[in-house]
């Protein structure tokens, strides 16, 4: 069977250096030579290939993005409406305000929002803002945040500081020496290594910057005590929900796990796959967004509001967090078609869900079989039809989707030590 996407994967990497513009969607990741590396459409759960074959998309569900699935038909029509009234003109768009209001509604806690279309360069803005409302440098943090400076400054002290926080080997080459030290890592759930990062931090702490949740639970009170801690030492706490949020609810991961930060990052989801990010916090912290240069054109276009509106409006009238929590699609065969997101909340849903984690492998199951974690799915691919497909679905969940269920109970995964 042919498989035009694979040759022209191999033509994209003669031009475009890696080949794609996200580490996590190589296709020599999931499967080299085999993987569909392109799309021609998708709608749903489904993606189609370059060669027309149809798959149900159990991997990564557009890197989180896309909760309500591909091609949602309300969101799309929001943006086609916003497309329709001009997207980038010389004046702001009231899906701004509207946007604002309805995240601050959210999220109580929160009285002001800015937005930007990235989960990395929205995360940089908030470590700047923490930055200027403390007027201090240091930031302690655990996980992923992106692919700006402030982050792989850590790489800078020690080569191998970001190993174990989702992906290892990240090379600091081209960001300023000046900057190591700056950011000090500590391990989730951890207490004694944040302790010791904070020490390493010292007066200089401007923030502590986590995810509240992702592959594991917080252990009794350790959100509680991150908080405090930063507010002992005068810093901010910021909460990564870049990957977590409108998983648990719609909203923040925090609000479910009852911890509120000074501010927190929202990007993927948000939009359902079109790009847009807000942060959002107190107005003591966001009041500093005024105090430092924050600022971008792309960021006032419409389209990223009008898919928020849509996605968060339709996320809440059909209540998609608990349902993403909820929803069984363990023992399903998912050889068959998964559903759009259905308009009614006594549907059953299937939307793929991810932990990005880890890849694991399942090796005793089948040789070729692999489990992505990500998508709480096993995809299985024939060498022989060079055809990927899903035979079925276990439930190991997005862990941080389900914070009271069991964990991973596959007993024949094992962690695959390729990067994710
Ligand atoms: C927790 C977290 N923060 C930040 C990012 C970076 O977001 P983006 O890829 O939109 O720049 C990611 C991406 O996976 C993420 O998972």
């Amino acid at each position: 069977m042919s498989n035009g996407g694979t040759e022209l994967y191999k033509q994209a990497r003669r031009r475009i250096p890696g080949g794609t513009q996200l580490l996590s969607k190589r296709p020599e990741m999931f499967l080299p030579e085999q993987w569909p590396a392109y799309y021609s459409r998708a709608s749903g759960a489904e993606i189609w290939d370059m060669d027309g074959r149809r798959f149900v998309d159990m991997t990564i569900g557009g890197i989180g993005a896309c909760v309500l699935g591909y091609a949602d038909p309300n969101v799309d029509d929001a943006v086609r409406e916003a497309i329709g009234r001009g997207v980038a003109t010389s004046l702001n768009c009231p899906e701004e305000p509207a946007l604002a209001d309805l995240l601050c509604e959210l999220h109580p806690w929160a009285d002001m929002v800015r937005y930007l279309r990235c989960g990395g360069e929205a995360m940089a803005a908030g470590v700047r803002i923490a930055r200027a409302r403390t007027r201090k440098d240091k930031i302690v943090f655990c996980g992923y945040h992106g692919w700006h400076d402030w982050y792989l400054s850590a790489n800078l002290a020690h080569g191998s500081q970001l190993d174990g926080h989702l992906l290892p080997g990240l090379d600091p080459a081209g960001v300023p020496r000046a900057l190591a030290g700056t950011a000090i890592p500590f391990t989730y759930n951890d207490l004694a290594g944040l302790e010791k990062a904070l020490a390493a931090a010292g007066d200089g702490l401007a923030a502590i910057v986590m995810e509240p949740i992702r592959a594991i639970e917080p252990a009794p009170g350790f959100l509680e005590r991150v908080r405090d801690e930063a507010h002992r030492r005068q810093a901010l706490l910021v909460f990564d929900e870049v990957s977590a949020g409108f998983r648990l609810n719609t909203g923040g991961a925090h609000l479910t796990l009852g911890v509120d930060p000074d501010i927190a990052v929202f990007a993927k989801a948000i939009g359902n796959g079109y790009p847009m990010a807000a942060v959002i916090g107190t107005g003591d912290a966001m009041q500093a967004a005024q105090g430092t240069f924050v600022s971008s054109t792309n960021w006032t276009e419409r389209t990223g509001p009008a898919a928020a509106l849509a996605t968060l409006a339709k996320h809440r009238r059909l209540d998609v967090g608990p349902r993403l929590v909820k929803q069984d699609i363990a023992s399903r065969p998912c050889g068959g078609r998964l559903p759009r997101m259905p308009d009614s909340p006594s549907q059953s849903v299937a939307v793929c869900r991810r932990s990005p984690a880890s890849r694991l492998t399942i090796r005793s199951h089948c040789r070729s079989a692999r489990y992505s974690r990500r998508a709480c799915s096993i995809v299985v691919s024939s060498p022989a039809t060079r055809s990927t497909r899903c035979t079925h679905t276990r439930r190991i969940t997005w862990l941080s989707m389900a914070p009271r269920s069991p964990k991973c109970s596959t007993k024949f995964a094992k962690r695959s030590t390729r990067a994710p």
